[in-house]
């Protein structure tokens, strides 16, 4: 695709507004494609996609997965209990074994920050033309789960062109953990770059004052903003003032496996303050989704009656968006290889 830069994916702070349009735009083509049995496309053909989580995954490895096949890649899967990092192999040297297996694309996730990014610099440093993509590190960055539900939301607000442009002026609230999101950090990045604005809610110990600079330019890793204008961010410490405003909320899972500093003892307290509900929609005159990247702490961060309500919760839409979306990062990772041929684009559906 002409204009694509990226020749690994790690972090949705280097996304132009063009970049979330081309992403956006292939992954519609592909959800409206039939890519089951036989009719798997032949983009990837030859192709080899290595999926090397070293952390818990049911989501995005498997959709990366499924995405990588109906692509028509051979799809290797590295589980890390079963592997010879416990013979004292090093990370990298795991990845080295998989690039010296043919892998064209390592998909990573990892509990440290930047592994994916240490990872990618180490294989250009030797010239290697494998791709990593980010399949989320520590509290940095998950950019595909930022696409997926910045592609879910644009599908919601204007369903025939899911574009940037149909979050222009929306406003958007983040509830709970995003101290330890990394998904909350590239729904960031992406919900400002299309103009939508920002409301970050919860406790200071799970929403410190320090997010509300977050957006100050120039990102990490970038000199410029690659976006000249992003919306705007806030914080509020109030939910039923947060929703009352809203046009979607998105509700984070309580990330238990990083507090380490017990920022929360009490989950009752936490889901009268901070947990979302029927009733609670109702009070607040709420109309807009609710979104939840997952895995969902029912009863926690929303009941479970609400997670059930698919009139209401697009959790489910978030899990089928997250396949096509992932075909369009695969596509154009390909697609950006100089050295393999270019795999045809998708027709306009
Ligand atoms: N949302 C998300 O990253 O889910 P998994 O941990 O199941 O991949």
């Amino acid at each position: 695709m002409s204009g694509w830069s990226h020749r690994h994916v790690l972090d949705l702070a280097a996304f132009s507004r063009d970049d979330y349009a081309t992403v956006l735009e292939l992954a519609h083509r592909f959800r409206s494609m039939p890519v089951t049995g036989a009719r798997k496309l032949p983009a990837l053909q030859g192709r080899l996609v290595a999926t090397l989580f070293f952390e818990p995954s049911t989501r995005t490895r498997s959709s990366f997965e499924l995405a990588a096949k109906r692509l028509s890649a051979d799809v290797q899967s590295f589980s890390p209990s079963s592997s010879s990092l416990s013979k004292g192999e090093s990370l990298l040297d795991t990845a080295r074994t998989y690039v010296a297996m043919g892998a064209d694309v390592l998909v990573i996730r990892h509990r440290c920050t930047d592994v994916p990014a240490q990872l990618a610099h180490e294989l250009d440093q030797a010239g290697e033309r494998t791709v990593v993509l980010n399949g989320g590190d520590g509290q940095h960055s998950h950019p595909s789960q930022g696409l997926l539900d910045l592609y879910t939301l644009a599908h919601h607000f204007d369903p025939h062109r899911p574009q940037p442009e149909a979050l222009q002026g929306k406003r958007i609230g983040i509830v709970g953990d995003v101290l330890h999101s990394r998904v909350a950090r590239s729904n960031l990045w992406a919900l400002s770059a299309c103009g939508a604005d920002v409301v970050l809610c919860g406790p200071p110990s799970l929403v410190p004052d320090a997010f509300a600079d977050f957006l100050h330019a120039p990102p990490p890793g970038q000199t410029v903003d690659p976006v000249p204008q992003r919306g705007r961010l806030q914080i509020s410490r109030n939910l039923d003032e947060c929703l009352s405003g809203a046009d979607a909320v998105m509700t984070l899972r309580l990330q238990k496996e990083r507090m380490t500093d017990h920022l929360l003892t009490d989950l009752d307290r936490y889901h009268r303050d901070y947990g979302l509900s029927h009733e609670r929609l109702r009070r607040c005159a709420f109309s807009g989704p609710v979104l939840h990247p997952g895995p969902v702490n029912r009863g926690v961060e929303m009941s479970g009656a609400l997670l059930d309500d698919r009139s209401i919760c697009l959790v489910e839409d978030q899990v089928r968006n997250g396949i096509p979306i992932r075909m369009a990062l695969l596509y154009l990772m390909a697609a950006s290889d100089p050295v393999a041929d270019s795999p045809r684009p998708p027709a306009p559906s």
